[in-house]
């Protein structure tokens, strides 16, 4: 049901340049204010509960070859409205979305010579944070290049932040934890190694950016639907603790090149004295359009497995051979000599498609299915995939019947190595492909540089990219997976076959010699803000070198913490990333994945501190069925866990997976307990979470 109040309230006289203009949150708690400087630029400054967020701040852009938008604008009459809706995902973390908010537009115009730019700065507040964008409305003006965006959000402290550095092709660096005025030093130290990665200042940061202050308050900065124009970073100057947005440049570094009438994404500012607020927000969702597709029936939440961890770890590899000089145009597979440890064979696959299927997984990716990754080590090659044609012991229609006569879907895989011009000229034919046998859904991927050379994975023509791909994806009724893309903003509101991206550090960091205990603890506070994350949980064999000989990287997480991942880490696309026989070797581990939704009509954070852990309870919405999650960063923790959430009047099972008391990330990371009870509204479980460790609770209504 969908119910929009929306309200105009004229607004007098025309402002005078000093006049203040207010905006407040429905709930009164956020007050965001408006006003020119004696210079004629816009300023804005936003407070909650009386303490300030973001100080008065200005806002412009500068313009190629023109005067800059910043100084000697007028400004109109601001127009007021205000929404009160409900929408329904199509998936999500409930079934319901309320989008709530007050809405001031301000006109701005601004003189060029015998002409003026007209530009509005349109600004909401809702009970858990401010968002701001630029329109152009339809002017004389054609339009223009952007050089520069000047958004500043100037801070009233120094800040605690968790932080990955600024970078225009990679977000998959671990978080540092720090004060703002700490970036520039920890700056060099916070960038690993990635095959393509560049910086462009030492206090340059990504967002979502997760805040914390001295007096309690959790503050984010990201943004929201980013279409047709480049990612924003955030640059501080660390002498006044203040932000300035940082776009993303083309080959020629110009940002944005844009046509009137126009609007930029939108900057958004999430504030409250809850962590937990921050996590359970769906402020970006709410600032995307709505749904754009007639027909959403085809799209559907997944569980996964994959040949996949095999490749990440080592054990085996995705390429059919070990040619050298290899060039897929003239290279010739039937005189090749099979390497023996090519993961995609028809036997290792229909190995994984027994077991997927009897766990009653949806799908089996399959990775080092197609030819060219012979070729495939980040040299900046255009032509590397094809994207049609299967290694010579891969049998696409046998396989794919197979799995079809099993109940499951074998899931596309599109490495595009980073060319962006080869991927759109094979596109249609792999999307064919797909439809002509039955796939769904896509995982593709931009490792390496992006081609032609000189473009980066974050501006705006890369952007734009990967939303036509979305797009094209719904006209065929494929789901998509974008690993390396550009993090998500909230567009799978909008497309919601977009079921998932990467953008971050996933668990294959884990195989490239670990990640921190606290990094999973963070990511729903900043990676999560945008859209779901294919994260690929799941595993439960933590000494690698076991199964990968020579790979001695460790999984710096306990057996309950993979599995409390499927409720910490919200995603309508899950995967179990283990072996078959490493879950075969500890089924009753393994029952929790093969139960847990991946849909949820209801979600309830309890508990959270980021850099620490996260606690959350979600309700499956095709039954009454509730499942908890908990996960836990280095200190070992104690956990009152009060049931009250559950549906009052009703009697659930409760099977409790958790970490025993001897349990740690390094030392005895597989060590767990299964204990079943009864439970009600009534109830709490008393439970303890080991370094690296945490808990998963099932609650199935008896
Ligand atoms: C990087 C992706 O994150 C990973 O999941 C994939 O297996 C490889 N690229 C190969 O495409
Ligand atoms: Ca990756």
């Amino acid at each position: 049901m969908k119910k929009i109040v929306l309200s105009l309230i004229a607004c007098g006289a025309l402002m005078s340049a000093t006049a203040m203009d207010t905006l407040t949150s429905p709930d009164g708690q956020i007050i965001l204010t408006f006003d020119l400087t004696p210079a004629g630029q816009p300023q804005y400054s936003v407070t909650y509960k009386d303490k300030q967020v973001i100080l008065p701040s200005t806002l412009g852009f500068e313009i190629k070859d023109e005067t800059p938008l910043t100084t000697g604008f007028k400004q109109g009459k601001p127009l007021f409205s205000s929404a009160d809706e409900t929408w329904a995902p199509v998936w999500g973390e409930s079934d319901s979305i309320v989008n709530r908010y007050n809405q001031m537009i301000v006109p701005l115009t601004r003189k060029a010579g015998n002409d003026k730019r007209k530009m509005n700065i349109v600004f909401r507040a809702y009970d858990d944070g401010i968002a701001l964008r630029y329109e152009f409305p339809k002017q004389q003006w054609k339009g223009f290049t952007i050089t520069d965006e000047l958004t500043r959000m100037a801070l009233a402290g120094d800040h605690t932040a968790w932080w990955i550095p600024g970078d225009y092709d990679t977000q998959e660096y671990k978080y540092t934890r720090s004060r703002l005025s700490e970036i520039r030093a920890k700056s060099e130290d916070a960038r690993m190694h990635n095959l393509s990665q560049t910086g462009f200042s030492p206090t340059g940061v990504q967002t979502s950016l997760m805040l914390k202050t001295d007096d309690g308050l959790y503050i984010n900065l990201h943004e929201a639907a980013l279409v047709d124009y480049p990612a924003m970073h955030l640059n501080l100057d660390d002498s006044t603790m203040t932000f300035t947005s940082w776009l993303t440049p083309d080959r020629d570094g110009n940002k944005a090149v844009v046509t009137t009438p126009f609007k930029t994404p939108w900057r958004t500012v999430m504030v409250s004295d809850k962590a937990t607020d921050i996590l359970a927000s769906d402020l970006i969702l709410n600032l995307n359009d709505p749904c754009v597709l007639d027909d959403t029936s085809w799209i559907h939440p997944t569980k996964y497995m994959g040949v996949w961890w095999e490749m990440i770890s080592g054990k085996s590899s995705w390429s059919y051979c070990d040619a050298e000089n290899f060039d897929l145009a003239t290279f010739d597979y039937s005189k090749a000599t099979p390497n023996g440890r090519h993961g995609a064979n028809n036997e290792n696959v229909r190995r994984y498609i027994d077991f997927a299927a009897d766990a009653g997984m949806n799908q089996l990716l399959i990775e080092g299915w197609n030819i060219g990754w012979e070729d495939w080590s980040g040299k900046e090659k255009d032509y590397v995939f094809d994207f049609l044609t299967p290694y010579p012991d891969f049998d696409l229609d046998v396989l794919n019947a197979y799995a079809k006569s099993k109940g499951i879907k074998l899931m596309m895989h599109h490495e595009t190595s980073g060319s962006i011009p080869n991927y759109e000229k094979y596109i249609d034919r792999a999307y064919d492909l797909m439809n002509r046998y039955g796939y769904d859904a896509v995982k593709s991927g931009y490792v390496g540089n992006i081609l032609p050379k000189g473009e980066n994975h974050y501006n705006q023509k890369s952007v734009r990219h990967y939303l036509e791909c979305v797009k094209k994806a719904a006209d065929k009724h494929i789901m998509v997976n974008a690993h390396e893309a550009v993090r998500p903003t909230g567009l799978c509101r909008t497309y919601p076959n977009l079921v998932g991206n990467e953008s971050a550090c996933g668990t294959e960091y884990q195989s490239f010699g670990g990640l921190p205990v606290s990094h999973v603890t963070i990511l729903p506070f900043t990676r999560l803000q945008g859209g779901p994350m294919d994260y690929t949980p799941g595993i439960f064999s933590m000494n690698i070198s076991e199964y990968a000989p020579g790979n001695n990287s460790h999984v710096n997480a306990t057996v309950a913490n993979q599995l409390a991942l499927y409720l910490t880490m919200y995603s309508p696309l899950q995967m179990a990333a283990d072996f078959p026989e490493h879950y075969a070797a500890k089924p009753d581990a393994f029952q929790f994945i093969k139960d847990v939704p991946v849909d949820w009509s209801k979600s309830v954070y309890l508990d959270a501190e980021p850099g620490e852990f996260i606690v959350v309870a979600r309700k499956d919405k095709k039954s009454d069925d509730w499942y908890v999650g908990g996960v836990n960063a280095d200190d070992p923790r104690d956990f009152t866990l009060n049931l009250d959430f559950l549906d009052p009047g009703k009697c659930y099972e409760a099977t409790i997976y958790a970490d025993t008391d001897d349990a740690h990330y390094l030392t005895n990371p597989e060590a767990y307990q299964i204990t079943r009870r009864k439970a009600s509204d009534s109830s709490v479980i008393k439970l303890h979470m080991a370094p690296g460790g945490g808990f998963a609770i099932s609650l199935k209504e008896i």
